[in-house]
């Protein structure tokens, strides 16, 4: 039997699928286990499942004598050293498409909600702060219909945000590394920053686009303009991006994910009214996590019996 080594606890009964053909051991607990938890079981396992929050480097990959596949329970991959497990002959699995509408839609939650102001409003009655009946020029935000939206990446789930811009008549111009046939306009990256009322950061984070959003980046915004990431947080700045709110050069940003997860109450980022904040939710709809499990588990399986995983991360 295959033996296995699972980070968490996953939503469905595929683990107990895999329990039937593999030895499982698993962390119970909701927190992420620690590293030398990890270090410390790894050693005779065929395979892993891991999480976003597990750092797979190159301690944990030496460790894993007998590994054979890291399959990651997430689309990006930032937290294994892919490179280094490859060189092992190590194959890492991850589970792309099964989440795209899922986040796709939180995009647009989150856009409408800052440029809505659904969440101050919601704050301000709970606050007691509705004094004063409808009136025409009562809490006024940016309209969705019709504005130019900004891709930053046109990978699956930027595809996904321009299917739904569409139904919402929006302009969309996109930037990314390669070109792609799709219904927008290609421009660089200054004139997609310039021009775009609402920029959606969807590309994944690597070398390349770490901070790539600083501050001489996010100043070329509108002053009008909104800034939404529910990709990685380290791909914006996020001392340059407080500093750049603080001094009211954006209208505002809606945020899912952040350099420091968890983000704590004290945090500078809270104390704007025109930021929208949600604790990493791109994926999190019972339907999609229970997919991603269904592909975490049958990438595993496909690559210990030799055959190829639903989804390989490719570099
Ligand atoms: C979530 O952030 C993921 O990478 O799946
Ligand atoms: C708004 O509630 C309207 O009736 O215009």
């Amino acid at each position: 039997m295959y033996k296995i080594l699972v980070t968490r606890r996953l939503p469905g009964s595929w683990l107990d699928m895999l329990k039937q053909l593999a030895e499982v051991e698993m962390w119970d607990g909701i927190d992420a286990p620690p590293k030398s938890w990890i270090l410390s079981k790894i050693s005779d396992k065929d395979g892993i499942i891991v999480t976003l929050t597990e750092k797979i480097d190159k301690e944990v990959i030496d460790a894993g004598r007998e590994l054979k596949v890291i399959s990651t329970y997430s689309v990006g991959y930032d937290h294994i050293d892919v490179p280094y497990a490859k060189a092992r002959g190590i194959r890492v699995t991850y589970t792309p498409e099964v989440l795209t509408d899922a986040t796709a839609d939180l995009i647009f939650g989150l856009m409408i909600a800052v440029s809505r102001r659904i969440v101050e409003g919601d704050r301000m009655i709970r606050s007691g702060g509705w004094n004063v009946p409808w009136y025409p020029e009562f809490m006024l935000g940016k309209e969705i219909s019709h504005s130019t939206l900004g891709i930053l990446g046109m990978g699956r789930i930027g595809k996904a945000v321009l299917k739904r811009a569409k139904g919402f008549d929006m302009n969309v111009i996109f930037n990314s590394r390669r070109q792609h046939d799709v219904d927008a306009r290609y421009v660089d990256l200054d004139s997609l920053l310039s021009q775009s009322d609402f920029l959606v950061v969807t590309v994944d984070l690597n070398k390349d686009t770490y901070h790539m959003l600083d501050y001489s980046k996010l100043t070329k915004m509108k002053s009008s303009a909104f800034l939404i990431n529910a990709s990685r947080g380290a791909i914006i700045n996020q001392a340059d991006l407080v500093k750049v709110l603080s001094e009211g050069k954006i209208a505002g940003a809606a945020l899912d994910v952040f350099e420091k997860e968890p983000l704590g109450p004290d945090d500078p980022l809270t104390k704007f009214s025109n930021v929208v904040l949600t604790p990493h939710l791109g994926s999190a709809t019972r339907e999609t996590r229970e997919k991603m499990a269904e592909v975490a588990v049958k990438n595993l399986i496909n690559c210990l019996r030799g055959e190829s995983p639903l989804y390989e991360v490719t570099l």
